[in-house]
C-alpha cells in the first residue's frame, strides 16, 4: 500500500492533495506545523478524510527520525511563503528559509530515511538556471539537489494556482484574472499552446495531476504547466 507524507498539507494545493490521495486509498500523513493556530481544525478536517496529522518539528534530526519510522513511499513538498507573509508573520520567513530551507530539510530526511520514497516537488513556472528572481532561484536550487538526490522524483512547474484562500492575495488574483483574460484572446488568435502554458489552475485541478503522476510512477523529470493542466 502507498504511504504518503505531505508537507504543506494546509496550503491551497496541499489540502487537495491530501483529499485526492485519500480518495485513491493512500495512507496519508498530513504535516501541519506544530505551532499552527489552526491545528485542531486541521485535525478535524484531515481526520474526517481518514488522514493522520503529523506535527514533526522542522528540524533535520526530527524529520529524519519521523520519515525513517514511517517509511513512506511518497513525499510531497508543497511549501512556500509569500513576501507579504514574510513581512507580517513575526518570523524570519523568506523564500530562502521556507521555500528552500524547509523543502531541503524534507529532501535530506527523504534521502536518509531508507525507504527511497518518490519525492514530489511543487516548483514553479519560470524556473531557470540563470534567473535573478529570488523566488525562482531557490526553486532552481532545490530542483538541482533533487536531481542529484538518487531518489525517484518529479518537479511540477505550474502557472498561477487559484482557489479560496484563507488570506487575501490581491496580486495573485489580479495576475491570474488579467492573465487568463489576455490568454483567452491569445487563444482566439490561434496561439493555443501559449494559452495552455500560462493559464491559471485551481489547487484541486493541480492536486489531481500531482497525485496521478506520483502514483503512476512517472519518470524523473520536470513537468511543465500545460502538461499539468492536461492531466487534471
Ligand atoms: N500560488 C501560486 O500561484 C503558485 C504558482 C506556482 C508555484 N507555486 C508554489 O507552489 C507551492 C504551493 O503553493 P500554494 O498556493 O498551494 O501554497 P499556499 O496555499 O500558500 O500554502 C503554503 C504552505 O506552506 C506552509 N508554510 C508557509 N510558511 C511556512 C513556515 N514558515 N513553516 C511551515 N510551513 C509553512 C503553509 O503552512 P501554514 O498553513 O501553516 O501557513 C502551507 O501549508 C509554493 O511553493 C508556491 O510558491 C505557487
Amino acid at each position: 500500500m502507498s504511504k504518503a507524507f505531505v508537507a504543506g498539507a494546509t496550503g491551497l494545493t496541499g489540502r487537495e492533495v491530501v483529499r485526492v490521495l485519500r480518495e485513491r486509498g493512500v495512507d496519508v500523513h498530513a504535516h501541519v506545523r506544530p505551532d499552527s493556530r489552526e491545528l485542531d481544525a486541521w485535525r478535524r478536517r484531515f481526520g474526517a478524510l481518514g488522514a493522520e496529522v503529523d506535527t514533526t518539528p522542522w528540524m533535520d534530526d526530527a524529520m529524519r527520525a519521523r520519515l525513517t519510522a514511517l517509511a513512506p513511499t511518497h513525499v510531497f513538498a508543497l511549501l512556500g511563503t509569500t513576501k507579504k507573509r514574510g513581512r507580517t508573520s513575526g518570523h524570519a520567513d523568506t523564500y530562502e528559509s521556507v521555500d528552500y530551507g524547509l523543502s531541503a530539510i524534507l529532501l535530506r530526511a527523504a534521502i536518509a530515511c531508507g525507504s527511497r520514497p518518490r519525492f514530489v516537488y511543487l516548483s514553479s513556472m519560470g524556473v531557470t538556471a540563470t534567473t535573478k528572481n529570488p523566488y525562482l532561484a531557490v526553486r532552481h536550487r532545490l530542483e538541482t539537489e533533487l536531481r542529484a538526490s538518487g531518489l525517484p522524483w518529479f518537479a511540477a512547474r505550474p502557472s498561477f494556482i487559484v482557489g479560496e484562500r484563507d488570506e487575501d492575495r490581491p496580486l495573485e488574483k489580479v495576475g491570474s484574472a488579467v492573465g487568463d483574460g489576455l490568454l483567452a484572446l491569445v487563444g482566439l488568435l490561434g496561439a493555443k499552446r501559449m494559452r495552455e502554458s500560462y493559464r491559471s489552475q485551481t489547487g484541486a485541478e493541480l492536486a489531481q495531476a500531482l497525485v496521478r503522476l506520483a502514483l503512476d510512477e512517472a519518470p524523473d523529470r520536470v513537468v511543465p504547466s500545460d502538461e499539468l493542466r492536461a492531466l487534471r
